[in-house]
C-alpha cells in the first residue's frame, strides 16, 4: 500500500477503444492533468497493458509517479470477454477473480489498484449468487493490500438493493451510463447518494446528443448566464454531472477536448439551471 494514497480525483479518464493508441493517449491524459485512470482487463474493448505502457512513459517522463494516481480497474466475466482471456475460464469464479487481478496489477506495473470494479453482474436482471461470489473474492483482493475500494458498474436500483440483502458490504462506487431520458440515473443516483456511495457516470455525451442540442444547454454556453468564459455544451453537461454528485469520466482522444473537460470544474451553472438540467428529458 502507499504510504499517501491519492484522493479520488473529480475527473477519470477512460481508456476503451483506443487499441493501439492507449499508451499515447494515457500518457497525454496524465501530461493535461487527469490524475484518475479508468480500464479494464477486458482486451476486448480495454487495451490494459497498453495503460501500463502509457502511465510507465508518463513516470519516465516525472509527469507523475505511481502515489499521485487513482487507477482503476474491473474484473469481467467471461460472456463479456473475447478470447484473450485474463484467468483460466475452467477455473473456479473466485480463482479467476485472483487471476485477473494479478494480471491487471502486472500489465499496470503496480502493486495495488485503487479502484476495482466488477465490470457488471451476471444477470441483467438480479443480482446472483455468482456475483456474491466474485465480490466476496474481490474484497479477499482488497483485505489482502491489492485494491483500496471496491466498487461495481452496470447496475439497476434492483440489482443494488438485492445486493444490500445478500452482501455484507455495500461498494465504495458504482459506475453506470447516465442517459438522461433516464432522469440522468436518478433512481441509482439516490441510492448511491444515500448511502454514501460515489456515483461515476460515464457517456455523458454519447448517450445523450439531444440534450447536447437543447436549447437550454445553448443558452448556458453563453458567458453571462454561466457566469464565466463562454462554455462548450460538453462543459456544462460535466458541470452539471459534478453538480449533482456525480463523478464524470471522458474516453476523449483529443487533446483540446481534454483540456476542455478538465477546464468544466471552473463552470458555475446557477441552482436554477442544475434543477432545470437535470429533468430535461425524464
Ligand atoms: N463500465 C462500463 O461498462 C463502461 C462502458 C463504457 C465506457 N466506460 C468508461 O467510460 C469511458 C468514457 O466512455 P464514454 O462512453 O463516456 O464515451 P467516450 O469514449 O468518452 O466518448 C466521448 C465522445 O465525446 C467526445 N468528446 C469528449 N469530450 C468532448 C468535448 N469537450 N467536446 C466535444 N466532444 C467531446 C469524444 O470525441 P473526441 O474523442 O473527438 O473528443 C467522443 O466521441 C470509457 O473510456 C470507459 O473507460 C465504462
Amino acid at each position: 500500500m502507499p504510504h499517501s494514497p491519492s484522493p479520488v480525483p473529480d475527473f477519470l479518464y477512460g481508456t476503451a477503444w483506443k487499441e493501439d493508441h492507449t499508451p499515447a493517449l494515457t500518457e497525454l491524459a496524465l501530461r493535461m492533468g487527469f490524475r484518475g485512470i479508468d480500464t479494464a482487463n477486458q482486451r476486448r474493448h480495454y487495451f490494459e497493458e497498453g495503460v501500463g505502457q502509457g502511465l510507465a512513459a508518463a513516470y519516465r517522463a516525472g509527469v507523475v509517479t505511481r502515489d499521485d494516481l487513482f487507477l482503476q480497474t474491473k474484473f469481467t466475466y467471461r460472456p463479456g470477454q473475447d478470447h484473450r482471456l485474463p484467468y483460466d475460464p475452467a477455473a473456479s469464479l473466485s480463482v479467476q477473480v485472483a487471476q485477473s487481478m494479478a494480471s491487471s496489477l502486472d500489465h499496470l506495473a503496480t502493486g495495488y489498484i485503487d479502484s476495482y470494479l466488477l465490470h457488471g453482474p451476471s444477470s441483467n436482471h438480479d443480482w446472483t449468487d455468482a456475483d456474491t461470489e466474485v465480490w466476496e473474492a474481490m474484497h479477499k483482493e482488497r483485505d489482502a493490500g491489492r485494491a483500496r475500494f471496491l466498487g461495481v458498474s452496470n447496475v439497476s436500483l434492483h440489482h443494488l438493493q438485492q445486493m444490500a440483502d445478500a452482501c455484507a458490504e455495500l461498494p465504495a462506487f458504482v459506475q453506470n451510463r447516465c442517459y438522461a431520458r433516464l432522469g440522468w440515473d436518478r433512481d441509482v443516483r439516490l441510492f448511491c447518494r444515500e448511502r454514501k456511495i460515489i456515483y461515476q457516470g460515464f457517456s455523458f455525451l454519447t448517450a445523450n446528443q439531444e440534450v447536447l442540442r437543447h436549447p437550454l444547454i445553448a443558452r448556458l454556453t453563453n458567458a453571462s448566464v454561466a457566469a464565466n468564459a463562454n462554455a462548450t455544451p460538453a462543459q456544462v453537461v460535466f458541470s452539471f454531472a459534478r453538480a449533482v454528485g456525480v463523478l464524470p469520466l471522458t474516453g476523449t482522444s483529443d487533446r483540446e477536448h481534454m483540456k476542455q473537460d478538465l477546464a468544466s470544474r471552473e463552470l458555475t451553472l446557477p441552482p436554477n439551471a442544475i434543477h432545470a438540467i437535470e429533468s430535461l428529458a425524464g
